[in-house]
């Protein structure tokens, strides 16, 4: 099956992100929330990205101009009727993901594929509440997505190698490089990634170390290009938290337990940078770190 339009649900940091590269690739794109508003702000992030990249010279602006235009809004789930691939990118929370599922199946058309961009719930199962798990599998991207070069294709077990072959298509349509993961919590990179970010929490609460010197040193001592806690609030301090809770669960294995200052910090409305604060304050010209 050609794909040509592209769905988006979920209109958030990474919604926008996976409408982004899809419009510059060429493709069609419809891409949803909840409300009009944040459809309209996500969009407004997309042309200051792509301006960004106009800045850098690394795309003209007519090709920003024309991708802008291939992106539609909708909060209406009617509206993804057309699309040939539906990529779900909504709040990490297994009951909203199957409630946007359920609200799909009578919409899609019958050879539709349809991915969840999951950063750690198990693929197999999410599939059960889609109605089509042969034509559905994880398609995970990562932050920001413009910028970052992988995908994880996460296969579920009656995912088909036709829809597995057509998710490989489709990233290397996008420029991106595609590794295949196992359906297993967190799948490859946050099963390695987000025990550090989380340890980087414990440190902190532990009083090891600044939030400063925490994330200078992993920067300096182990050239990650940004610290640890500087990136756990770029992630979302809420979509790290659910990771964690995903992985603790869905393994039974302690080592996985949430850092206690990630979850004050997220029972304080204290998200990272997209609610303003979190282990940095974001209110000002330059991030300012709170502890
Ligand atoms: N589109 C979107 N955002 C862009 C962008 C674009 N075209 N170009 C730059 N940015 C963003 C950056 O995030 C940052 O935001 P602010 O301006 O609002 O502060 C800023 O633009 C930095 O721009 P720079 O041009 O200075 O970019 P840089 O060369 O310093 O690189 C970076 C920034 C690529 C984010 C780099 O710091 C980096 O690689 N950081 C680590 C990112 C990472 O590890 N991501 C994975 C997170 S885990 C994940 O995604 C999976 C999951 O499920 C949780
Ligand atoms: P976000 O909080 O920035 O955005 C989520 C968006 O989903 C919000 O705008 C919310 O209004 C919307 N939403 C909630 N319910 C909806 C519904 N029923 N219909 C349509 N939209 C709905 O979150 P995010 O960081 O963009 O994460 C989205 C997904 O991508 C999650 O599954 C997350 O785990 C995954 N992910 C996140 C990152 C990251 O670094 N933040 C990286 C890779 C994957």
């Amino acid at each position: 099956m050609s794909v040509r339009i592209i769905g988006v649900i979920g209109a958030g940091l990474m919604g926008n992100g996976i409408a982004h590269v899809s419009a510059q690739a060429g493709y069609d794109v419809v891409l949803s929330d909840v409300a009009m508003e944040r459809c309209e702000a996500a969009k407004a992030t997309i042309a200051k990205n792509m301006a960004r990249q106009v800045a850098k010279g690394v795309l003209t602006r007519d090709a920003a101009d024309a991708a802008l235009a291939r992106i539609s809004l909708t909060t209406n789930v009617a509206d993804f009727a057309a699309a040939d691939l539906v990529i779900e990118a909504a709040t990490e929370n297994e009951a909203v993901k199957g409630k946007i599922f359920a609200g799909l199946a009578g919409v899609l058309k019958a050879d539709a594929l349809l991915a969840s961009n999951t950063s750690s719930i198990s693929i197999t199962r999410l599939a059960a509440a889609t109605g089509r798990a042969d034509r559905f599998c994880g398609l995970h991207f990562f932050n920001p997505v413009p910028l970052m070069a992988l995908v994880e294709i996460i296969p579920g077990l009656a995912t088909s190698a036709a829809t597995t072959a057509a998710m490989q298509g489709f990233a290397a349509k996008l420029g991106k490089t595609a590794i295949l993961a196992g359906d297993a919590p967190a799948f490859i990179v946050n099963r390695v990634l987000c025990p550090m970010l989380n340890e980087a929490i414990f440190a902190l609460g532990d009083g090891v170390g600044s939030v400063v010197d925490i994330d200078t040193g992993l920067k300096l001592g182990a050239n990650h290009p940004m610290g640890p806690l500087a990136l756990a609030d770029f992630v979302g301090l809420d979509t790290l938290l659910s990771i964690m809770k995903v992985m603790q669960d869905g393994t039974g294995d302690p080592k996985y337990r949430p850092a206690p200052l990630l979850v004050k910090y997220v029972e304080a409305g204290w998200l990272g940078r997209k609610s303003g604060r979190g282990f940095y304050d974001y209110s000002g010209a330059e991030p300012v770190a709170t502890r």
